[in-house]
């Protein structure tokens, strides 16, 4: 599929009306489970599928942190100045060198256009706070490389440190007023985007909490006859894992939330997870179309496998880490 193409019916199926699947893509007799096998090794993770898929190199970039920002910020600054301090000099990941965030995003984007990547994933925490003048320049980068990208917001790209509000009333706000570039004319809660047959599923749960249309949304896609990489900010949790891993941890809550005073948020709900949070992570994880999941968050790589499907959580971008994933079909 063109890249051109590509914009237009990514747009449509931002709203949910899926429109950019090419039924010549797709093998019909494997109905819609078509996980194959998967690898990894450091950053670079391999999934197969059985269904006919044009070989994919994505991106993975998550948690960059940029904060750059101009007098547009002034207004605000009460709100980002611990965030804007926060991941200004960071440590190369495989070098060691000093350099800032835009440095590192610069340097992934390149090193993406070298490799000839295909697609990049963009999962969140891309900005350390709503900056207008970030997201101007990290649009304007991510255009000039000419390579499609997603983008999903994690939870500090819209949030203002000790602004009035609940976390969704912030997000309602701060996504269309100053994150809406990110987007290019798609849902910011939840779109889809179709490449080469394989279908990126944005779902945003930074929140933590997943709504009730995100719900309805993913379980729509798990019908369709396309593989799907699911693409969100804080991984689900797997039995075992830390509060981490908090959506979807049945300890998740009022109790176990010890970062809401140095964030100056709203506490996580009393109650713990919705029934709609709890139910999308089973969907998830039954969802037999999904080749893998894709977050961030943690700013620790990991690799977590339930029900055969593979979460791959990628270190921060902060440090110029990136994943690149290829899927390959195993039809030929
Ligand atoms: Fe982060």
């Amino acid at each position: 599929m063109k890249r051109r193409n590509f914009l237009n019916t990514s747009a449509l199926a931002g709203l949910g009306l899926a429109a950019g699947a090419s039924p010549a893509n797709v093998d019909p007799n494997a109905g819609n489970n078509c996980r194959g096998t998967f690898s990894m090794n450091d950053n670079e993770a391999s999934i197969y599928t059985d269904a006919r898929v044009r070989p994919t190199k994505i991106f993975h970039i998550t948690d960059t942190h940029l904060s750059l920002d101009d007098e547009r910020g002034a207004p605000y600054q009460e709100f980002s100045k611990r965030m804007a301090a926060a991941y200004t000099s960071n440590k190369h990941f495989q070098t060691d060198e000093a350099l800032s965030a835009e440095e590192s995003f610069e340097r992934t984007l390149e090193t993406a256009q070298k490799g000839k990547a295909d697609f990049l994933a963009l999962t969140g925490d891309i900005f350390s706070f709503p900056s207008e003048a970030a997201v101007e320049w990290a649009r304007t980068k991510l255009e000039a490389t000419g390579i499609p990208f997603a983008y999903v917001a994690g939870n500090h790209d819209w949030h203002y440190e000790g602004m009035q509000g609940g976390s969704r009333e912030l997000r309602d706000t701060w996504t269309v007023q100053h994150l809406a570039p990110m987007y290019r004319g798609n849902a910011p809660l939840y779109a889809a985007y179709d490449l080469n047959g394989i279908r990126f599923v944005c779902i945003d749960n930074s929140t933590y909490e997943i709504l009730p249309e995100q719900l309805a949304f993913f379980r729509e896609q798990t019908e369709v006859e396309l593989p799907l990489l699911l693409l969100m900010h804080i991984p689900l949790y797997v039995p075992g894992r830390t509060m981490g891993f908090g959506c979807g941890h049945p300890d998740w809550g009022e109790k176990t939330d010890r970062n809401y005073e140095i964030e100056r948020r709203e506490k996580w709900r009393k109650e713990g997870h919705t029934q709609v949070t709890m139910e999308f992570c089973q969907a998830v994880f039954n969802a037999p179309n999904l080749l893998a999941i894709l977050a961030g968050h943690t700013h620790q790589q990991s690799l977590d496998i339930k029900n055969g499907i593979p979460q791959l959580v990628s270190r921060e971008n902060a440090c110029g880490y990136y994943t690149e994933v290829t899927v390959t079909s195993i039809t030929g």
